[in-house]
């Protein structure tokens, strides 16, 4: 992307992210209907609510229409900033969340795809790591 787009569109971005938490907040209160989708917070439920319908249950991807690649046993994990970038930016079929996911949702599921389906990449992951390779400073410096 050029530079030039990628400055203006950071900032949106980042209200699109501010916006979808303020929406979610808001389908948790009772209402008509009453079923609320729960804001996922740790990396189990951001890894099940968004990227298990993909990379599947266990982690290990699938072929079919598309390849999945497997996340389980994963040596590209080791570097923390490789899956990072990968969900920032995203890649062919996968699509990249910065502006659906914070950073401290990214970390947290970063955290926990290094750290299950057979990883063990146990250093741990924090919003302040994301937020260098995803163009949204971390909460308490914005
Ligand atoms: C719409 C389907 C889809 C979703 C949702 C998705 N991914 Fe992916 N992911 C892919 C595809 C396809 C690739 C391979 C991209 C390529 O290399 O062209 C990939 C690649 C990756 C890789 C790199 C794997 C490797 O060995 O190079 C990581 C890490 C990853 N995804 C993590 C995640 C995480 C974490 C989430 C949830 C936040 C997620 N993905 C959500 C489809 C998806």
């Amino acid at each position: 992307m050029p530079k030039t787009i990628r400055r203006t569109a950071t900032p949106l971005l980042a209200i699109t992210a501010a916006l979808l938490v303020a929406r979610a907040a808001r389908a948790d209160e009772p209402g008509p209907g009453g079923t609320k989708a729960p804001v996922p917070v740790t990396g189990e439920q951001v890894y099940k609510t968004v990227c298990q319908s993909c990379h599947m249950a266990d982690g290990r991807g699938a072929e079919g229409a598309g390849r999945m690649p497997a996340l389980a046993s994963n040596p590209r994990l080791a570097a923390a900033a490789y899956p990072i970038v990968m969900i920032a930016k995203g890649r062919g079929a996968m699509p990249g969340f910065v502006g659906t996911l914070s950073p401290a949702q990214a970390a947290n599921v970063v955290g926990y795809i290094r750290t299950h389906f057979g990883n063990n990449f146990a250093a741990p992951v924090t919003e302040a790591d994301v937020a260098k390779l995803y163009g949204v400073p971390p909460a308490a410096e914005r």
